[in-house]
């Protein structure tokens, strides 16, 4: 009988766990439009940079036959590589080896590349494609997923944590993207829900299907579960790849610098006329960002979820900032619980991982309306104003237009930590607008008028000279200075140069309490 070296054997498992569930599995995969774990680890990372971990890791469950099945790697592939250059861990779920399901030997595979991201201060990507707890191992693949979690929660705010939905994610296999930074999902292939189209029938009578209930769509519109919606699996891992390159590897790090060649005292006269100077006139503040960043480029996140607050990430002068911007050109730029969500969490993010934020102000006020405030606008504003006064980092806040009532509060003012604050000539800072003000304030006097109409436009252009304009703000000090719209690139980049070293910590304590 011949044996076979350990070199032999050697050959033979990394050649099995290379193949997964299969050829034909693999084939099945691709058929589907999807891409294999290890096609995808190939695509993220820099050619011939990924070092793989527990290659031969197989599951320990012996019950209802699979002790005959045992697959090395056990269907996720776990290591690490470089993505331009810097370290970065990975896991890859393998939808080839049954279904991607999580075992407890798999879990802890996940685990160990999360412990060691955290000791080692790099981020985590975990490439999903999963039919969840593997039903075969009962309590042990709950457990598993537990442990990821507690880690997710552990990590977050140390290394940043990125999830890419590339197929099933269901039940609560969905909390541990859920707690990551960003979520990416791919168009037509990936699902996320807690229980899916069946039982939400069973329960609720309503059918829908798994992409009406969870797709990339759905979730990067209506829930706001996910920060990137992409065509295919490979503009969703260039995605990836190009995030990284605005964010820090870990919290004690700064965002990489990236050289320019845009002027950093470029001015632009576009900028002069941008701004309408209607106040009801929208505009797009993207336009206004496209102007004023290096090389016009915004990376913006969530683009589609409350398209009335826009966020994203920018360079000035090289290096990243996180834009939270009122949108003029969606609901007036208004302020509901949405957007309030949106810009607390990005500015969170930021916050936590040394990004300086600039903000950029049009806002009429808060969202009127039952649905606001059965729904808790007054808790989910409130965590926006929280986010933002607890957030140390560097903090620009230019007032473009409109900055009324608790929103001018809210939006990064001077008063909640900002530390430079401009405003553009256009800039109106006031409790409310003229109109309603005039009618609130004046009421008896237009009852009692001979020509109300006449009256209340007297009024209204009095009280415009008075409040809806920048000058009083900055009599107070509350704005720094009033500057040329032109002039707005290179007033932001010396207020960021300024501010690199700025030291700013909260007082000790176990933690806040964010109004949740
Ligand atoms: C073990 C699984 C599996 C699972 C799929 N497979 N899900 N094996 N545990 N959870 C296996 C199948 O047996 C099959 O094996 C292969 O994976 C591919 O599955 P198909 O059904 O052929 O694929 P497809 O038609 O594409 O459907 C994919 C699917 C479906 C929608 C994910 O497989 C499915 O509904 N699976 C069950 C999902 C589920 O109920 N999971 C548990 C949820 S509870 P072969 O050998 O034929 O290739 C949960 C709780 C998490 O996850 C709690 C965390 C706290």
């Amino acid at each position: 009988m011949t044996t076979k070296s350990n070199a032999e054997r050697l050959q033979e498992l990394n050649e099995a766990a290379e193949l997964g569930g299969g050829q034909a599995r693999i084939d099945r995969q691709h058929d589907a439009g999807k891409l294999t774990a290890r096609e995808r680890i190939d695509l993220l990372l820099d050619a011939g940079t990924f070092v793989e971990l527990d290659k031969f890791v197989t599951n320990r469950c012996n019950d209802f036959g699979m002790a005959d099945q045992k697959i090395p790697g056990d269907g996720v592939v776990t290591g690490y590589g470089k993505v331009d250059g810097r370290l970065v861990y990975v896991f890859a779920q393998d939808f080839t080896v049954f279904g991607g399901s999580l075992s407890g030997a798999y879990a802890e595979k996940i685990c160990k590349v999360m412990d060691m991201a955290t000791k080692c201060g790099a981020p985590v990507i975990g490439l999903n494609d999963s039919g969840g707890a593997r039903i075969q191992e009962g309590v042990a693949s709950l457990a598993g997923y537990a442990d990821i979690f507690y880690r997710n929660v552990r990590a977050s705010g140390v290394v940043p944590q990125i999830s890419a939905i590339m197929g099933p994610c269901a039940g609560g296999a969905v909390y541990s993207p859920a707690i990551t930074d960003f979520i990416f999902m791919v168009q037509d292939t990936s699902y996320m829900f807690i229980t899916g189209p069946e039982v939400v029938k069973t329960v609720t009578s309503q059918e829908v299907t798994k992409q009406e209930l969870g797709g990339a769509h759905v979730h990067s519109e209506t829930s706001g579960v996910s920060h990137f919606e992409t065509q295919t699996e490979e503009e969703c891992i260039a995605k990836i790849r190009e995030l990284l390159s605005f964010i820090p590897s870990n919290n004690a790090e700064d965002p990489p610098f990236v050289p320019t060649d845009d002027a950093f005292d470029r001015r632009d006269g576009a900028l002069d006329t941008l701004v309408p100077e209607n106040p009801s006139k929208p505009y797009d503040i993207k336009e206004l960002i496209g102007h004023v960043v290096d090389d016009g480029y915004f990376f913006e996140v969530q683009e589609a979820f409350a398209r009335n607050m826009v966020v994203g990430f920018a360079r000035m002068g090289g290096r990243s900032v996180g834009i939270v911007a009122n949108q003029p050109a969606h609901l007036a730029g208004c302020l509901d619980i949405n957007a309030s969500l949106k810009g607390a969490r990005f500015v969170r993010f930021c916050d936590a991982f040394n990004i300086p934020i600039v903000t950029l102000v049009d806002v009429p006020g808060f969202l009127p309306g039952v649905d606001q405030e059965y729904g808790g606008i007054i808790k989910h504003g409130a965590k926006l104003l929280f986010a933002y006064a607890e957030a140390t980092v560097p903090k620009v806040t230019l007032i473009t237009r409109k900055a009324y009532g608790g929103a001018y509060d809210v939006m990064s003012s001077k008063h909640i930590g900002a530390d430079i604050n401009f405003a553009y000539p256009t800039g109106e800072i006031a409790v409310m607008g003229p109109d309603g003000a005039v009618n609130i304030i004046f009421r008896k006097e237009l009852a009692e008028a001979d020509d109300p109409v006449a009256r209340k436009d007297e009024l209204v252009a009095e009280y415009r000279e008075t409040f809806a304009n920048p000058f009083k703000a900055a009599e107070l000090g509350y704005i720094d200075e009033i500057i040329f719209p032109r002039d707005t690139r290179p007033r932001l980049i010396q207020a960021l140069e300024m501010l690199e070293n700025k030291r700013a910590e909260n007082l000790p304590r176990k933690h806040g309490n964010i109004p949740l």
